[in-house]
Formats: structure tokens, sequence, C-alpha cells
């Protein structure tokens, strides 16, 4: 999957741009500040229908601007797509070839995307949301019946919080939340399937790349860690209602999992060292794009935002020979020590970018 070209209006501080991009790697470089990492959020957000640093669309509006319009060309083992989005102040529209979708669902697919920022390295450390987040993102882009469920589950779970609150007021209502337990059971657990064997699978290729990046020095194990058992979901979801009830919100479910990185065996969340979490978070996204190959048959765009200057040498070296046959987005400052070996690579295409504007440099 390659994309071919990428046009945006009002995106961020990017107000009129329309760029043909290469099909290996794309850098972009340039100082602090002038919008490297706006054009791969736009990327992102055309694969995604999401950005992968605001949960508000409105921020991508040009300041002042009426909306912001993104389109992205892809082509898609020769067949040509193409994704649009326009946001304004009420809310996001996105296309697919043309005709406007009405969920998120239809979207997933059509550009598949690993995105690596240098937040992706706090992946083993950070806090549960991190890795839900991640969960579900990449369950989202395999699998869009994921985004289904997914949608649901939290769409119920809205409504059975909602119930909680008037039970207090009005107690005959706890009869009507045997319903709504009984489809959040549903969705739930079709959820913990889906997660449980999409870890398993990402924990054997990332212990292999976690091997190889290490010298075999390392081993790398993902567990899931499910909130509740899918066959005891319904019986725990029952006896936490009177909790649930003075509490006004659910406390049993899929949005309480978690996921444990164990590296070398121990809890990486407590003895990982920094060197040990980055080298985990680079050999899981490398997974990532191995299991969307797998299951895809298709290959991914790359987006690799300000991470060269985070990896060491040898890392960034691993990534590079993996990632050769994928298309890139890189984007580099200049300060990074490897910034002329990126220049100079053969077959890249080269981009400044400065104050909102990206020129071809080579
Ligand atoms: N909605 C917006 N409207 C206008 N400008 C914005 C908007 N959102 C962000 N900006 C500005 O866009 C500029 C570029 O941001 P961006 O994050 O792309 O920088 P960058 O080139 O990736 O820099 P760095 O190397 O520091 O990561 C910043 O000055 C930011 O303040
Ligand atoms: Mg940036």
């Amino acid at each position: 999957m390659r994309i071919q070209r990428v046009r945006l209006e009002n995106f961020r501080n990017i107000a009129d741009l329309d760029i043909n991009l290469g099909c290996g790697m794309n850098v972009l470089f340039g100082d602090n500040a002038q919008g490297k990492t706006n054009f791969l959020e736009s990327v992102y957000f055309c694969a995604t229908g999401r950005s992968h640093r605001t949960g508000r669309d409105r921020d991508l509006l040009k300041i002042g601007a009426n909306a912001a319009r993104a389109k992205v060309f892809v082509d898609d083992e020769g067949f040509d797509d193409n994704i649009g989005v326009e946001i304004d102040k009420m809310g996001k529209k996105m296309w697919v070839n043309g005709l406007l979708i009405k969920r998120l669902g239809e979207l997933f697919g059509h550009l598949l995307c690993v995105i690596f920022s240098p937040e992706d390295l706090s992946l083993v450390k950070a806090g549960p949301g991190l890795r839900r987040r991640f969960m579900d993102m990449e369950l989202c882009q395999l699998y869009p019946a994921y985004y289904h469920n997914l949608r649901m589950y939290y769409k119920i779970m809205k409504q059975r919080n909602n119930l909680l609150r008037d039970i207090t007021s009005k107690p005959a209502l706890i009869d009507t939340l045997e319903v709504w337990d009984e489809q959040l059971a549903t969705y739930g657990m079709a959820i913990i399937a889906a997660r449980a064997a999409f870890i398993e699978r990402l924990s054997r290729i990332a212990n292999q790349n976690q091997g190889e990046i290490t010298g075999g020095l390392e081993s790398l194990e993902i567990i899931y860690k499910n909130n509740v058992d899918s066959e005891l979901f319904l019986e725990k979801l029952t006896k936490a209602r009177n909790f649930d009830i003075t509490r006004k919100s659910t406390s049993v479910g899929i949005h309480k999992d978690d996921m444990e990185f164990r590296i070398n065996g121990r809890d990486g969340r407590i003895f990982a060292s920094q060197g040990q979490q980055r080298t985990a978070a680079l050999s899981v996204k490398l997974a990532q794009i191995t299991l969307i190959e797998e299951e895809r048959g298709k290959m991914p765009v790359l987006l690799l935002d300000d991470l060269l200057s985070e990896l060491d040498a040898s890392r960034q070296k691993f990534l590079m020979e993996r990632t050769r046959g994928l298309q890139s987005i890189i984007t580099l400052t200049g300060a990074e020590s490897a910034f002329d070996n990126y220049l100079n690579q053969e077959g890249a295409k080269i981009f400044r970018v400065e104050k909102g504007e990206i020129m071809c440099y080579n």
C-alpha cells in the first residue's frame, strides 16, 4: 500500500498543500514547530478517523479558519483509493472514494498505517489507557467487526451508567439493568476473545524481534490482563450491581483491561530499564507491521515521528532494515546524529518543512 498524493487545506498550520510522495522513504525535515507532525497527523487521521495526539477534532482546524480538509490518494496494490475528511466546528465528515461514510467502521482498512512516535516508547510503563488504545487502534484496522463491537460496548455502558445514576431516585428501574448487563456481556465477550487472540500472536512475533535486537539476550512476553474472564462476565457484572449503583459507574469490563510486558520473565512496568522499554516498544511496533501483513495481505505505511533522535544507532539500523520494503514518512529536525544518513538514503524523497509549507528538496 502506498500513498501517492496528499492534499491539505487549513489543517493545523498547513494552509494549502498538494504533494506527491515517493514510494519508499519520505523524509520531512525542518526546525521545531514548522508542521512536520501536523502532516503525519493528517495522514493518520485519514487512516483511522482520529488524531494520534488529540481527542478533539476541532484542534485540527487552522486557527481562524472555518473548515479543515485533507485528502489522501492511495495505491492499494494497483487499485486507486482515496480518503477525504472535512472538519469544522460542528464535527467531521469522511469520504472513501467520494462516498460519504456513516461510520468509522467503513473507513478502517482503506489506508493501513503504523505510527511510531516518542510517546509509544513509554508503552511498557505508561498508564493502562495508552495500552488499551494501542490494542483498539490495531484491532480496528485489522478487523472492522471489532470496531463495531467496541462502539456498541461503549454505547451500552454509557446507557447503563445513566441508568445507575437514575436508580437512586427511581429504584424500580433496577429491573431494567438486566437487559443492559446481558448486552454488555455479549459485546464484552467478543472483545475479550479478539484481544486475547491478538495479544497472543503479537507476543510471539514481538518476542522474536526482541531476541534479534538484543542478540538473544532478552525475551519479551506480552500478557493480556483482562479485567474479567469471558465466561464470568455476566455473573461478575450482576454481582457488582449494588457497588455500581453506589459508584454510579460500571466497575467490571473490558474498559479496565490492560496488558503486561514481561522482559526476561519480569514485569516491565517495575523492572524494565529505559533501553529495555525502548527495545520492547520497537519489537512491538515491528510485530504490528508483521501482523497487518499476515492478516490483511498488505504492507502498511509507516509513520515515524521524531523517533530517530530517540533510538540509538543499532536500533535505528534494525528498524530501517526491517522496514525497507515499506513506504515510510519520517520526520527529522536536523539535530539527529544520523541526519545526513537519511538525507543521503538512496531512493529517498526529501521534503523541507517550513512555516506550514512542504517543499520537495531533491
Ligand atoms: N490548529 C492550529 N492552527 C494553527 N497552527 C497550529 C494549530 N495547531 C498547531 N499549530 C502550530 O503548528 C506548528 C507546527 O506544529 P508541529 O507539531 O507540526 O511541529 P513540528 O514541525 O512537528 O515540530 P517539532 O520538531 O517540534 O516536533 C506549531 O507552531 C503549532 O503551534
Ligand atoms: Mg513534531
